[in-house]
């Protein structure tokens, strides 16, 4: 049974988590369909942009608790990570990811939305790593993306406190980067990522290597690798493509990836 719709719009490809009855919680077979799609993506060289969305009234509910409660210590960690690998593989494509938020996102569907480039939500979204309720820590990179996004200090209350936030509230803390009427999210996250789907797409694969990369290095192997990624672009066609349009004031026109 599939868990993940897919539809193209153009160079946007638009996946919809979709087992609403179950708030779309991500169990194996969901988990398993997102690293199929990413592997395929990665394949389509025609795809420039992606859009991650649920269907119904939650994005995601969290992990499968109905699935999880089964689990001993070896097969829970086997979850979490299978998780993981599912998380990096949406983290790691080279085209821009915005998740838009429709309505809950907690635990495993907070972390989700942390594994795309950045978050757009409905006002009516809530967000939240409710593990603590449940006995539980985040599986999925709540520990870490988390804190990345929010800070230590409002990953802390959200981990350790296990209250969900309001989609303003999440606006404020840098969680997502703007907000939505519920019935103008899709559209508005589709049109972002066709706009983005326009430009360069091997700097655009450039800039999130690089600063996927330059993360989790110090600042000096950080600066390197955008110097050398810097030279490389500078002498490909694209870049002369895009150079050239701007200096005979026309629009450029890009291959695909
Ligand atoms: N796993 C499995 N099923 C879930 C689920 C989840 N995470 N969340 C909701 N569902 C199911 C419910 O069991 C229910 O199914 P039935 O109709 O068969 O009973 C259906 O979805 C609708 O849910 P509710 O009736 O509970 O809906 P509600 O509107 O009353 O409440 C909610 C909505 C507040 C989101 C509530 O469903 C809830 O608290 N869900 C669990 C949230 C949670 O704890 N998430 C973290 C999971 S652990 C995790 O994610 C670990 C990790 O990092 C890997």
């Amino acid at each position: 049974m599939n868990r993940i719709r897919s539809e193209r719009h153009g160079p946007v490809e638009l996946l919809t988590l979709d087992r609403p009855k179950a708030l779309n919680a991500l169990d194996r077979a969901t988990l398993e369909e997102l690293l199929e799609g990413c592997a395929r993506l990665r394949a389509d060289t025609s795809v420039r942009a992606v859009v991650l969305t649920g269907e119904g009234r939650a994005f995601v509910a969290g992990a499968d608790i109905a699935e999880m409660r089964a689990l001993d210590a070896e097969q829970a960690q086997a979850f979490s990570r299978l998780g993981h690998a599912a998380m990096d593989a949406l983290e790691s494509l080279e085209v821009p990811t915005i998740a838009a938020v429709n309505g809950f996102a907690l635990g495993g569907g907070c972390e989700l939305a942390c594994a795309c480039d950045w978050i757009y939500a409905s006002e009516s979204a809530r967000f939240g790593q409710p593990e603590v309720n449940l006995g539980l820590i985040p599986g999925f990179g709540g520990t870490e993306r988390l804190v990345r996004r929010v800070g230590p200090a409002w990953a802390k209350e959200l981990v350790l406190g296990g209250d969900p936030i309001d989609a303003e509230t999440a606006l404020r803390i840098g969680l997502v980067n703007r907000l939505y009427a519920p019935d103008a999210l899709l559209g508005s996250a589709l049109e972002a990522a066709a706009k983005i789907a326009s430009k360069g797409p091997l700097a655009i694969a450039t800039a999130k290597r690089v600063m996927l990369q330059g993360r989790d290095a110090d600042a000096a192997t950080a600066h390197a690798l955008e110097q050398s990624a810097f030279g490389a672009i500078s002498a490909g066609a694209e870049c002369a493509e895009g150079m050239d349009a701007f200096l005979e004031k026309r629009a450029p026109s890009f291959e695909d990836r």
